[in-house]
């Protein structure tokens, strides 16, 4: 399995489960699986609703002694509503309560979008917090204090841009050491992937499948679908491989982490051996050319330009 090493010589397999919109219910059962399949490394945030799930299956995998917990990486991120500076120790609290755990490995700042506290998604530009009354810079001196007091090992952001890890790259104490963002052979940012490689932040690609079980208002109807491209399709086909394997494969192989998502036993085995895979230069070459600058998580839900928030204000382009 390809790994990231950090600093400290903490180990985060490029492969991860990833948890988002994996429903109470079902997430128990996906999380023991995976573990029994090998998955060392499970992607969560408070935002997913799944936690207090997902921590019964880890007590449980280390009961049974499917897994140590610390051969086990666990990924989570802070909500927007609490980005205040006094608020980000009690939300990882909250965290660690409901996954069960002592520390974290990974904790992001999971949106450089801060809402009022108490408010989960907003209905109006009211329930935003301006960039001035939620500094990004205070929020990042609480994620700081997180490592100090051992709560996390790590930390790092989730969807900011160049220009906003620049900011905090030029005021921080603890450096940013991974960015999650929106990744896939129709967005692939290679900007981002240079500018993170020379920085020493790891990449981890969300939505490495194009999402296709994200809610109806999230979505465009007309979007492609990733697993039905003719390249995916022909890659897939040529190697004996199934799509989502080859779009897997692709992600680790260009140095990204990946963590897709599922809920499936057989899936979840067929994801995890894309790891094994080795796809050649000229299928790489050929996934690189599906690039259509295409995001499917638009952020448009976070638009409030009387606050400071827009699309152009929140990835810079
Ligand atoms: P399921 O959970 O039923 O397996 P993403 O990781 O980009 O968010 O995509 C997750 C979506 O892709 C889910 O709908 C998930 O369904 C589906 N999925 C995950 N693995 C595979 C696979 N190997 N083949 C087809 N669909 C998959």
């Amino acid at each position: 399995m390809d790994k990231f090493i950090f600093r400290n010589g903490d180990e985060m397999p490029a492969l991860g489960l990833g948890t988002w919109k994996s429903a109470p219910g079902e997430v128990y059962e996906a999380v023991r699986e995976a573990l029994k399949i090998g998955y060392r490394h499970i992607d969560c945030a408070a935002f997913y609703g799944n936690e207090p799930e997902i921590g019964r299956a880890f007590v449980d995998a280390f009961d049974s002694g499917n897994v140590k917990r610390e051969d086990l990486w666990v990924t989570s991120k802070l909500w927007n509503n609490a980005h205040l500076k006094e608020d980000v120790k009690p939300a990882l609290g909250k965290t660690l309560k409901d996954l069960q755990l002592d520390y974290i490995d990974l904790y992001l700042i999971h949106w450089p979008v801060a809402l009022k506290p108490g408010v989960q998604f907003p209905s109006s530009a009211n329930d935003f917090l301006s960039i001035d009354d939620a500094p990004t810079a205070a929020t990042w001196e609480a994620m700081e204090a997180c490592v100090k007091d051992g709560l996390s090992k790590h930390i790092g952001v989730s969807n900011f841009s160049i220009k906003k890890i620049r900011k905090l790259l030029d005021n921080c104490e603890i450096k940013p050491e991974v960015n999650q963002i929106e990744l896939h052979p129709f967005h692939q940012q290679p900007g981002m992937l240079e500018f993170c490689n020379k920085e020493n932040i790891v990449l981890t690609a969300y939505s490495p499948l194009g999402s296709p079980d994200r809610p109806s208002q999230f979505k465009d109807p007309h979007e492609p679908s990733l697993f039905e491209n003719p390249t995916i399709a022909e890659i897939a086909n040529a190697n004996g491989l199934a799509p989502a394997q080859v779009l897997i494969r692709w992600a680790i192989q260009r140095g990204t982490s990946v963590i897709p998502k599922s809920v499936n036993p057989l899936r979840l085995k067929q994801n995890f051996d894309s790891a094994a895979i080795l796809l050649s230069d000229k299928d790489m070459k050929k996934i690189a050319a599906l690039e259509a600058k295409r995001r499917l998580i638009t952020g448009k839900f976070w638009d409030a330009p009387e606050l400071g928030y827009s699309m152009s204000t929140l990835w810079d382009e």
